[in-house]
């Protein structure tokens, strides 16, 4: 049997976990490049953690900016099984008010400019996207949003944008048009890289606002997402706390089989 270790990619508004036993910020090197910043990696009640800060301690990187690839590599290389990326979103729905946490269930991606694999010409794999985040993550993250009596919603669609421009009025009908629930600009290719590196792998989408598309709510604006992500960063960190305290210390084999998505995906020939 593995032993579990949680990750958890924090965004913007989150920099820290308080409360890690034993924590120590270390640089992890990645033939992929610089990951966002050091990870901190320390212990809830035995369950080892690694903490990362998607845009770097002080927020320097912007959503294209961000080596998405060193990042996931960094979190594999010592040892992550389940990864948790906590962001910040837009709601593309009426009900999903701000200080919601949504549980994503699928991805459309509109990102281009970003690097979104491990694999390319010399060795070619194909994993399936077709369930990305990983169900077993999942219950274990409700459960502790239902202890913790935290507002949220399982299921969902998040867009990812390319950002760093928050999306036109036009744009965002479009995506509400598509049925999308939740907007934002990092976790694709992020859930990509991550099921390329066999992570089992979850999104918490903290909404922060209504994007553009509310007639009631006037355009996205900077000051008032800072605001909120004040208080959703506590609600996160108390998440993230009892999944940790509640978190199975063996690792759960995936349902959907995240953690052996390599198995059939691999294309080009062993002596090619
Ligand atoms: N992050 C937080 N709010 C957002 C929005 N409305 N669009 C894209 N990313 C976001």
């Amino acid at each position: 049997m593995t032993k579990s270790m949680l990750g958890v990619i924090g965004g913007s508004g989150l920099y820290d976990l308080p409360g890690l036993e034993n924590a120590r910020w270390e640089t992890v090197e990645s033939p992929w490049g610089e990951p966002s910043d050091a990870i901190c990696i320390g212990e809830v009640d035995g369950l080892p953690i690694a903490f990362l800060p998607r845009h770097g301690r002080g927020h320097r990187l912007s959503p294209t900016g961000i080596n998405y690839r060193a990042n996931i590599d960094a979190m594999k290389r010592i040892g992550v099984t389940d990864l948790v990326s906590v962001s910040a979103c837009g709601s593309l729905k009426e009900e999903l008010a701000p200080g919601t946490f949504v549980l994503v269930e699928q991805f459309i991606d509109r990102t281009f400019a970003r690097e979104k694999s491990f694999f390319g010409n010399g060795c070619v794999a194909h994993v399936s996207m077709a369930y990305p985040v990983s169900p077993g993550l999942v219950d274990e993250i409700e459960k502790a949003a239902r202890a913790e009596d935290i507002a949220y919603r399982r299921g969902g669609t998040y867009l990812a944008m390319e950002g760093p421009q928050f999306s036109s009025l036009a744009e965002s009908h479009l995506y509400r048009g598509w049925g999308c629930d939740v907007i934002g600009m990092t976790n694709m290719p992020e859930a990509k890289l991550a099921r390329e590196a066999e992570l089992c792998y979850a999104t918490v989408a903290m909404v922060t606002d209504y994007d553009s598309w509310h007639p009631d709510h006037g355009e996205v604006d900077i000051t008032a997402i800072l605001k909120v992500l004040k208080e959703n960063a506590h609600h996160a960190q108390q998440l993230v706390g009892r999944l940790a305290r509640d978190f199975p210390r063996e690792h759960q084999p995936c349902p959907i089989g995240s953690d052996t998505a390599l198995d059939f995906a691999m294309i080009t020939a062993p002596d090619a």
